[in-house]
């Protein structure tokens, strides 16, 4: 299949870009590098030793984009682009909104004019707000707390709207819980800016010696240990749940909503231990006040990705902690200082 990708060169991008280019697919990438270099891509080519195309450009240029597209002819998209930090997306609303949901339309105009109607879209267990019961299904009322979460739960309903439109259109919105872990490799991998905001990229900079000790955030929430409870998911695990939506928009048609999750909480100590194992090194902490916004717990109901899907996740806590361990000791400093034409050749 030609499958194209937009934010394909980030953090799950660049996964789902090796499983796709592994699988035999041909892809194109398309992405501003706002938040990934391309060093990625180019790490991608040695290790799947398989050329792709690339354009840099942003999803919100029309014109240019359904050039690209035209040109490229693709049988589905993937929708990975899109600002994704809670914090930031409370103190610059306009910009979320202007990148991630005026960016859908211009993208799903832009597939319009190429003729292309299935998409997988890049969505986030943050639509469902504060959850109401142990583990969310996605029949869960839907009600995000931040700016970020509502981009996405607005795309949803505009691709919603798009697919109703369109009797020969297929969408799939796959809701992410928790993505952690690095290919195996330790080539690609997770490469925050500045200080990560998350947990496991944080976790694995104490570990490396680059920060001195974790701020756990709340240690009264009504969890087994009192530490917030979230639902880690494999990085690749994720990349293979595009795959298998793909398939699905290719022999599918109208809008599915699929929650991406493990299915069991880890709670913040716990993932703590599991490094502090794939490490062998201790890992400083002190629990501090809770942060705003944030739930007691969020854990994945992934019944549905299993019965329209097939899918289910096959990595555990400690492949996600080793995996991410080995991809930050072999790359202290992330993609800086990677060279794309030394490193990428395949
Ligand atoms: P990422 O920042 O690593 O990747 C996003 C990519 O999109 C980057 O390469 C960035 O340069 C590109 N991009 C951003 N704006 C663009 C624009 N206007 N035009 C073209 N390219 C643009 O993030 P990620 O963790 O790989 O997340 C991918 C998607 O999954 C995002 O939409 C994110 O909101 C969603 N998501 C992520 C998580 C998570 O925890 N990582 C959880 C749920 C959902
Ligand atoms: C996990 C747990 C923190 C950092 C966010 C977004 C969500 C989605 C995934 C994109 C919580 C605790 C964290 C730290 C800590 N992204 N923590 N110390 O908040 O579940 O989800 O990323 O869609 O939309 O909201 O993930 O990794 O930030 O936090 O104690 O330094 O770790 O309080 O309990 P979260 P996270």
């Amino acid at each position: 299949m030609r499958v194209f990708l937009t934010g394909g060169a980030g953090y799950i991008g660049s996964h789902t870009l090796t499983e796709l280019l592994g699988d035999g697919h041909d892809v194109c990438v398309y992405d501003n590098f706002a938040n990934s270099r391309p060093a990625a891509l180019a790490r991608v080519r040695t290790l799947s030793n398989r050329d792709f195309e690339v354009v840099e450009g942003d999803i919100r240029q029309g014109d240019r984009l359904a050039g690209v597209m035209r040109a490229f002819q693709p049988d589905a998209v993937i929708h990975f682009a899109g600002l994704k930090a809670v914090g930031e997306s409370a103190a610059f609303p306009l910009e979320y909104y202007e990148n991630n949901v005026q960016g859908s339309i211009t993208l799903l105009r832009a597939m319009d004019a190429a003729g292309c109607r299935r998409i997988v879209f890049s969505s986030s267990a943050t639509v469902y707000g504060e959850p109401r019961q142990a583990r969310l299904d996605e029949s869960h009322p839907l009600a995000p707390t931040n700016p970020y979460g509502r981009t996405k739960r607005f795309i949803e309903e505009i691709i919603g709207d798009w697919a109703g439109a369109n009797a020969d259109a297929s969408a799939v919105l796959l809701r992410y819980f928790n993505p952690a872990g690095a290919h195996e490799t330790g080539r690609i991998g997770e490469d925050p800016r500045g200080t990560p905001n998350n947990l496991a990229p944080f976790v694995s900079q104490v570990a490396a010696g680059r920060r001195d000790r974790l701020k756990i955030f709340g240690g009264d929430y009504p969890t087994r240990d009192g530490t917030g409870e979230r639902d880690f998911v494999h990085v690749i695990d994720l990349a293979r749940a595009h795959i298998a939506a793909i398939d699905y928009a290719m022999a599918n048609r109208g809008c599915e909503a699929i929650n991406v999750g493990a299915g069991s909480g880890v709670t913040v100590l716990e993932m703590v231990r599991a490094f502090e194992r794939a490490t062998g090194r201790a890992i400083p902490y002190d629990i501090v006040d809770r942060r705003p916004g944030d739930v007691p717990a969020s854990v994945a109901d992934p019944a549905r990705a299993q019965a329209l899907l097939g899918w289910t996740a096959r990595f555990g806590l400690d492949d996600i902690c080793r995996s991410a361990w080995n991809w930050q000791s072999l790359n202290p400093d992330g993609y800086e200082g990677v060279d794309p034409e030394a490193d990428g050749k395949p």
